[in-house]
């Protein structure tokens, strides 16, 4: 998704709020997982986010979302934001974030679906670690006991 950024959408620095970059994650990680599993999906939670370049009043910003690895009911969403450059066009890479989203039913219940095959060596990278964040996910939740966190408890034994 490509959109400017306006003057209602910026911070006193005349920086983007970053509400509004959330919001545009979001809605390009709700439409990346519901073309993912053709379902209605709900953001479960937002694992990741890092502002680490303001993107500037009238900038053109692209917001590229993607599916790193669905599980039975959830999906990891990956999104990578640019900025492009006004003179040369290029765009450079200014925030990222990871999204997970769970496919519902009408009834809001939850729902299997298609899995993943990472093509990509990047796709792969994020496909691996996809678990791990899952883990670290449910334990700060408080949805899973630290102690079955097998993934997550590896990474500390390496
Ligand atoms: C997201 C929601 C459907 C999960 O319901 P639930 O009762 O926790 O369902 P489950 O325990 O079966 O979890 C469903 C899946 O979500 C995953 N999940 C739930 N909470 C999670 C979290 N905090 N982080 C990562 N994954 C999570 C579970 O691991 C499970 O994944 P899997 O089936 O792929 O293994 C439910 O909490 C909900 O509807 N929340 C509100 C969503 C919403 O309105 N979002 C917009 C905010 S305004």
């Amino acid at each position: 998704m490509t959109d400017l950024v306006l003057p209602s959408e910026t911070n006193p620095l005349n920086n983007l709020f970053g509400g509004e970059l959330l919001a545009r994650m979001d809605r390009a990680a709700s439409i990346s997982a519901r073309r993912h599993s053709r379902r209605i999906v709900v953001t479960a939670s937002v694992n990741h986010v890092a502002f680490n370049k303001s993107v500037p009043l009238g900038s053109v910003v692209t917001v590229e979302a993607k599916v790193s690895r669905a599980f039975k009911t959830s999906m990891e969403v990956y999104i990578d934001v640019w900025i492009d450059d006004r003179e040369s066009g290029e765009k450079t890479k200014a925030n990222e974030a990871i999204y997970t989203f769970v496919a519902v039913d009408d009834a809001g219940n939850p729902v299997k679906i298609p899995s993943i095959t990472p093509q990509t060596t990047e796709e792969q990278t994020r496909f691996e670690g996809a678990l791990r964040r899952k883990q670290l996910s449910l334990v700060l939740a408080g949805k899973m006991n630290p102690h079955d966190a097998t993934e997550l408890k590896a990474l500390f034994l390496k």
